[in-house]
């Protein structure tokens, strides 16, 4: 019997960051190491939606090596015949699954997409892209072709989550079972645990989300960032003038993000970590800890990627695209065969 798959994608538009880290790469790649003779895993590198947003093309190979070897240098397992990492735009299926769900999706849904919308605000119609528009349609296709039931993600991608599963009930209702429907995304957040859902804040503006495309990244640490970088960044974050250490998102979302921060990276609970801080009246002592502790967690992931094995990575990619056009091909003939397109 196949296996119940979790999937889930970083794009390569830039370094990746700990908001990542701990939003979507952590939680499948322990799953990865603990689970899987339950689970297929599959950590793939969406390159076709690196660019739904300008980027500098000439960097892009780059970026999506990158992508794959942070991937491996967070420890995901390169021995284990469950787990399979993958590069999109090697599997053609994506992209003709993308084309058939076009056809079955709403102007009107993807006009009311958050991400759309803040990404799209303020520019000209003309600089909009219509591969902006349909990126949760690729990211639909993404999942259904693998039957993905679980996909850990940071919480800005909630909504794309929930319109996979739409899509999937819509076609599902239209043509007979063609899709497996991803978990309802409250369920999902209960199987992996405090891992998700996450949005991680902005350091120097924590009223936003940490981002990769931030230009300054002033407030974000990056995987790559060196221990001094991230100290610095870390201790210069912005806080308030309160004084006194709450969990308290609307009134201290910067000392709030530091809490949870420290939570994430000392796999403590946030209680824990608030009967250490709780009532505190100097933020110096809990910047310091968290300092410390994500220049060792900073200092250990990039020994390990200096360790990764390129050419092994490459085998491993190349049989696993291997294999999963196999099983992605299986999902569109399916999907061709009830739309018609073959008999
Ligand atoms: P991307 O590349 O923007 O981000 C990768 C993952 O990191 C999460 N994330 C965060 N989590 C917590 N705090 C933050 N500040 C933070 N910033 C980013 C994102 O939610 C995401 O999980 N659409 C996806 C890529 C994708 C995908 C897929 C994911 C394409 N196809 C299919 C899952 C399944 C994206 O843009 O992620």
């Amino acid at each position: 019997m196949n296996k119940p798959v979790i999937l889930t994608g970083l794009r390569a538009n830039n370094d990746l960051h700990i908001g990542n880290y701990f939003g979507a790469l952590l939680p499948i790649i322990d799953l990865a190491k603990n689970r899987s003779a339950e689970f297929q895993v599959n950590l793939f590198v969406p390159d076709l939606h690196s660019f739904t947003t300008p980027i500098d093309h000439t960097a892009l190979q780059a970026s999506i090596m990158n992508n794959l070897k942070t991937y491996v240098a967070a420890g995901l397992p390169l021995d284990n015949p469950s787990v399979y990492i993958y590069r999109q735009s090697y599997i053609p299926a994506h992209s003709e699954l993308t084309v058939i769900l076009d056809s079955f999706t709403g102007m009107g849904e993807m006009s009311r997409m958050t991400q759309f919308k803040d990404k799209s605000a303020g520019l000209n119609d003309e600089r909009i892209s219509v591969g902006l528009f349909n990126y949760p349609v690729l990211m639909a296709a993404d999942i259904l072709l693998y039957g993905a039931q679980y996909v850990p993600v940071g919480e800005d991608q909630t909504q794309h989550l929930e319109f996979a599963r739409d899509i999937a009930e819509r076609l599902n209702n239209r043509f007979g079972e063609l899709f497996i429907v991803p978990k309802p995304v409250k369920q999902q957040h209960s199987f992996f645990g405090k891992d998700q859902g996450l949005r991680i804040k902005d350091l120097s503006d924590p009223l936003k989300k940490m981002s990769k495309s931030d230009e300054t990244g002033k407030g974000v640490v990056f995987m790559s960032d060196s221990s001094d970088t991230a100290t610095k960044k870390i201790m210069s974050a912005t806080t308030d003038s309160i004084g006194v250490i709450n969990y308290d998102k609307d009134n201290q979302p910067g000392v709030s993000n530091l809490l949870e921060l420290l939570a994430l990276v000392s796999n403590e609970s946030l209680e824990d970590v608030l009967s250490r801080y709780k009532g505190q009246a100097s933020y110096g002592p809990l910047k310091t800890e968290l300092s410390q502790k994500i220049s060792e967690l900073l200092g250990s992931f990039q020994a390990a990627y200096q360790e990764v094995d390129d050419e092994l990575l490459m085998r491993k990619l190349q049989a696993d695209e291997h294999e999963m056009s196999v099983q992605a091909g299986q999902t569109l003939l399916r999907v061709q065969k009830a739309v018609g397109l073959r008999s």
